[in-house]
């Protein structure tokens, strides 16, 4: 994992942007796997900026959000279906048919999360993976646990991860107590990923510089993957 520390959120949040619509450039017909988080929403708002000024064309993108609350339907203001809409698919041309978010409603959830790895594989498989850190190293919803959880899957929030999200719900008992997440392994198979860090994020960046790896740190996987980037902003 090539750790590249960047001056403040202003400069990730430009640099993230440039690598997703030099990606998009490049291959205009890519698979981005989306993420969601405070993290993500400066480098959206830059894309939303590269489309306006024409310099990035998402007509022929197809995207994979990483995750999805269970319990919030689409119109909740806390999904993230909500939140693309809000930051992202709601202000670019990325068609509908090409987007793709878990769906937390599903009345059989496993079949909708076998289906959705499907689909990534069906699409070609994602392009570039785009990534927010959780304080305990999740990555999507992927909480430390003793084994690492390979496919798209449901999964329990840890009292961390609750306590953390609750600032985006009126009241903790509100936050959801599950969600789909894609599965370390389809994460892994990205051919590119992008992770995105706060200095909020200082001690678990930290450690994903010293740790070897673990499930009990999730994102410490990603140093094995053969191209993985972290932006880590020192500052607000
Ligand atoms: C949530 C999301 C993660 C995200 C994390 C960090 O738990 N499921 O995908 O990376 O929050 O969010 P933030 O960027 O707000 O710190």
């Amino acid at each position: 994992m090539n750790i590249v520390t960047v001056r403040d959120y202003r400069a990730l949040s430009g640099m993230a942007a440039g690598i997703i619509a030099s990606q998009v450039n490049r291959k205009p017909n890519c698979v981005l796997g989306l993420a969601t988080g405070s993290t993500p929403i400066g480098t959206y708002e830059n894309l939303v900026d590269m489309f306006r000024e024409g310099v990035v064309d998402f007509s022929k993108v197809t995207t994979f959000n990483l995750d999805e609350y269970c319990g919030l339907d689409e119109e909740n203001p806390q999904s993230y279906h909500y939140f693309m809409r809000e930051h992202l698919f709601g202000h670019v041309n990325v068609p509908e048919d090409g987007v793709h978010i878990p769906n937390g409603m599903a009345a059989d959830v496993e079949k909708e999360c076998g289906e959705y790895d499907e689909a990534i594989k069906r699409a070609g498989g994602i392009d570039l993976q785009l990534l927010g850190i959780g304080h305990n190293g999740h990555i999507g919803f992927n909480e430390p646990d003793d084994v690492f959880h390979d496919n798209t899957g449901m999964v329990r929030l840890t009292p961390s991860t609750i306590e953390a999200n609750k600032r985006f719900f009126d009241r903790v008992e509100d936050v959801p107590k599950t969600a789909v997440s894609m599965g370390i392994g389809t994460i892994m198979a990205a051919r590119e990923v992008l992770v995105l860090a706060g200095p909020d994020k200082a001690e678990i960046v930290e450690k994903l510089r010293e740790e070897s790896c673990s499930p009990r740190v999730p994102a410490s996987i990603l140093r094995y993957h053969p191209r993985c980037t972290l932006l880590f902003a020192t500052a607000k």
